[in-house]
C-alpha cells in the first residue's frame, strides 16, 4: 500500500516576509516528515511526499496514493487545516486524520467551545474581540488570556498573555489583531496544573495517556504554555506521565478529553489540552486534530513514548485507525 505525506514546510512559506516572528510555527521541518516517513516504511508501507497547497492537488491528480497522510496545516485562512482532507474528499482519496469540518471547528477555538460546552463538558468563560476598546467592559473575571482566534502552536501566545486588568489585556488585543489580522479570543484563565492527553481512534477513542505539564521557572498559577517556553522546553517545564495527582482528577481529565474528541468528531488522532480552574475542575482548552508528529518534541510523542508507545508504533497506529475506519 502506498502512503502519501500531505504537509507543509517551513520553507515552504519564505515568499511571505512580513508579519511577525512566529508567522510559520505551525508548519512542520523536513526532520518532521523524514521521521514520518521512514515510520511509515518501517509499518511496511510504501512512503510518498505529495507536499502542501498546489504540488499537492498536482501530485494527487497525477497519481493519487492509496491512503494520504495527512499533516499539512495550510496557508491563510481560518479554513487552512480543512484545505487537504477537502481535495481528498473531492478527488474520493482515502485519508488520515480529520474530516474537513472537525479540522475547520477545531482550529476555530470559539467554535470548538460552543461545540464542546453544548455537550455539558466546562470550558473557560470567554469572549470574541475585535478591538482593544472592548476590553473595558467584558463580562469575564481577570485575570484572563487572549489568543488569536484560529492558530496553534502558540503562535501569538507568550508569557505576557495573561493579563489581569483592562489596560493590559487591551495593549495584548492591539498586538494580536495588528500582528495575526483576525479576531481575538479572551478566556478566563485556569490557574491550576496543565495536562494534555494524547488520543487515538475514533467511535470508541481510547487515551494513550494523560500529561501533565509542570513549570520549572514560572509560578504554577501563572504559568502559560507559551511560545518561549515550548521553545526551551528542556529548560522550562518537566513532562510527567502519569501526573502525581489524585486518581480522581486524572480519571475527570481523561474524560473531559474523550468527550470533546467525541464531540468535535475528530478521528484517528489527536491531542486535547485541558486546565484546571480555581474550581478544581479539569476545563476544555482545545483539540489538536493535526497534533505535532517531530519524534522529538512534539508533545504527544513525548507522552506516548513516556507511556511505553515509541514513534514508528504511534505512527502505525495512526494509519491502523484509518485502515480500520475506512475498511482498506
Ligand atoms: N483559559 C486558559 N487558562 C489558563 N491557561 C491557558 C488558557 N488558555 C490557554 N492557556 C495557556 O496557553 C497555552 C496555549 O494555549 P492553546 O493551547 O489554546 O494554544 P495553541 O497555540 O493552540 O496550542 P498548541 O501549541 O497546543 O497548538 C496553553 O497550553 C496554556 O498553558
Ligand atoms: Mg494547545
Amino acid at each position: 500500500m502506498e502512503v502519501g505525506i500531505a504537509f507543509d514546510l517551513k520553507s515552504d512559506f519564505s515568499a511571505h516576509p512580513d508579519g511577525p516572528e512566529d508567522r510559520f510555527e505551525e508548519y512542520d521541518s523536513e526532520g518532521t516528515v523524514g521521521a514520518i516517513f521512514h515510520a511509515l516504511e518501517s509499518n511496511g508501507y510504501r512512503a510518498r511526499r505529495l507536499g502542501g497547497g498546489r504540488r499537492f492537488v498536482e501530485e494527487a491528480l497525477r497519481k493519487p496514493p492509496d491512503l494520504v497522510f495527512n499533516i499539512a496545516e495550510g496557508f491563510g485562512t481560518r479554513s487552512r487545516e480543512a484545505h487537504v482532507p477537502s481535495v481528498c474528499e473531492m478527488l474520493r482519496i482515502p485519508y488520515t486524520h480529520s474530516d474537513p469540518l472537525t479540522c475547520a471547528v477545531t482550529l476555530e477555538k470559539a467554535e470548538a467551545k460552543r461545540v464542546v460546552a453544548s455537550h455539558g463538558i466546562p470550558t473557560p468563560r470567554f469572549a470574541v474581540v475585535e478591538r482593544p476598546e472592548q476590553a473595558e467592559d467584558l463580562p469575564l473575571s481577570f485575570p484572563v488570556i487572549s489568543k488569536p482566534l484560529w492558530e496553534g502552536s502558540s503562535m501569538g501566545i507568550r508569557r505576557t498573555s495573561r493579563a489581569t486588568d483592562p489596560a493590559s489585556l487591551a495593549e495584548t488585543v492591539g498586538r494580536l489583531v495588528g500582528d495575526y489580522g483576525q479576531p481575538v479570543l479572551v478566556e478566563e484563565f485556569c490557574s491550576g496544573p496543565e495536562f494534555t492527553v494524547g488520543i487515538l481512534g475514533d467511535g470508541r477513542p481510547e487515551a494513550i495517556a494523560v500529561m501533565e505539564i509542570v513549570p520549572r521557572v514560572d509560578r504554577p498559577e501563572e504559568f502559560v504554555y507559551s511560545l518561549e517556553v515550548k521553545r526551551n522546553y528542556k529548560v522550562e517545564v518537566e513532562y510527567r506521565v502519569p501526573p502525581g495527582r489524585p486518581r480522581e482528577l486524572l480519571r475527570a481529565v481523561e474524560d473531559v478529553a474523550l468527550g470533546a474528541y467525541r464531540a468535535l468528531g475528530c478521528r484517528d488522532v489527536g491531542r486535547v489540552d485541558i486546565r484546571v480552574g480555581a474550581d478544581g475542575e479539569p476545563k476544555f482548552l482545545e483539540v489538536n486534530p493535526l497534533p505535532g508528529l517531530n519524534p522529538v518534541t512534539s508533545d504527544i510523542v513525548i507522552l506516548a513514548g513516556k507511556a511505553g508507545m515509541p514513534y514508528n508504533d504511534l505512527i502505525g497506529k495512526i494509519v491502523e485507525n484509518a485502515r480500520r475506519r475506512l475498511s482498506i
